[in-house]
């Protein structure tokens, strides 16, 4: 815990009646310059403070915003042992991306409430308005390139769970879109890098829909409509991590094939058409969906059989 968090803390269990800056300073081990400093500091990240006189210090409010301090007591899985970030940033991603190549452990999470250049599959842009949370996870699995791919399905799983968990009816869209009737609440993006052929480092990013912003998104469906009351951000980014933290949990033991039942049931469109599609557009395949293989490839029941398309760079079209 970072000195900041052990005044943020200290300011929490005061409650109502507040603490004076002599106590704090004792409790935590510092000078009063430096509570008043951290005092200063919090405020500026959009904690409400008041300061006042021959009482101390009393917090008013929390900001909304999915920073470290209000995400890391709401998790229940230890596997998160780093969170940094939560104000704006260009790309979540990008950050956890320059942690990873710093040597940064697995289990470092970089958050934010908005992004300047939030980056989605396929090379294409994803719009990241207040109202939303962004969430990039750094993992390094003791697995070769090749088990990556479903590692999008592992991460795309682990957020339904966590949205459901929050009153959505998620869904998951192979290989790694969260939907739900009304549209997108969620999309995942992996970023890897190897060498020569074992994984160094994953960056598991995804974007919530949380609540409509100023921006609108089209196709964007609102976990708060969705679930019918308000939510604060750091609920939504710790119940995602929670669920990521489950389904990641078992792919470290016992690989993708222990998600193969609990991704299929929970795939959206399940029995129904789909058609699948490379980069450019081309028809790679199309039928009736059965589900996900032991690899994490979609299944489709064509008119010449069976046929299985791995995640790669493939569109599902409804
Ligand atoms: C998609 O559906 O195309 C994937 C969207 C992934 C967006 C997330 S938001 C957090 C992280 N940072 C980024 O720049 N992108 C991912």
């Amino acid at each position: 815990m970072t000195t900041r968090d052990k005044v943020l803390s200290a300011l929490r269990g005061a409650g109502r009646s507040g603490v004076s800056g002599e106590a704090l300073a004792r409790e935590i081990g510092v000078s009063r310059v430096a509570v008043a400093k951290h005092v200063t500091a919090l405020k500026s990240s959009g904690y409400r403070i008041e300061a006042v006189a021959g009482l101390g210090y009393r917090l008013l409010e929390a900001p909304d915003l999915p920073l470290p301090a209000e995400v890391a007591p709401l998790l229940s899985s230890e596997r998160w042992m780093r969170l940094e970030g939560g104000a704006e940033t260009s790309s979540t991603n990008d950050d956890c991306k320059a942690l990873a190549r710093a040597g940064a452990p697995e289990g470092t999470v970089v958050l934010a409430s908005r992004q300047t250049a939030g980056r989605g599959r396929l090379g294409r842009h994803w719009a990241s308005p207040e109202g939303g949370v962004y969430v990039s996870c750094l993992l390094r699995p003791a697995a070769p390139v090749a088990e990556v791919p479903p590692l999008a399905l592992v991460v795309a799983l682990g957020v339904a769970r966590g949205l459901r968990v929050l009153g959505a009816d998620a869904h998951v869209k192979w290989p790694n879109d969260v939907v739900t009737p009304s549209g997108k609440l969620a999309g995942v993006l992996l970023e890897t890098a190897a060498e020569s052929d074992r994984v160094e480092w994953v960056v598991a990013g995804f974007g919530v829909n949380v609540r409509p912003g100023l921006e609108v998104v089209p196709g964007a469906a609102y976990l708060e409509e969705l679930a019918g009351r308000g939510m604060l951000l750091a609920e939504v980014a710790a119940a995602c991590l929670d669920g990521v933290a489950q389904t990641y949990d078992s792919f470290v033991v016992e690989g993708f094939r222990a998600m193969r039942a609990p991704y299929s049931e929970l795939m959206a469109s399940g029995g129904g058409a789909a058609t699948v599609k490379d980069a450019t557009g081309r028809v790679l395949g199309a039928g009736a969906i059965l589900g996900v293989d032991d690899d994490g490839r979609l299944l489709l029941e064509t008119a010449t059989g069976t046929q299985a398309f791995s995640s790669g760079e493939v569109t599902l079209k409804d």
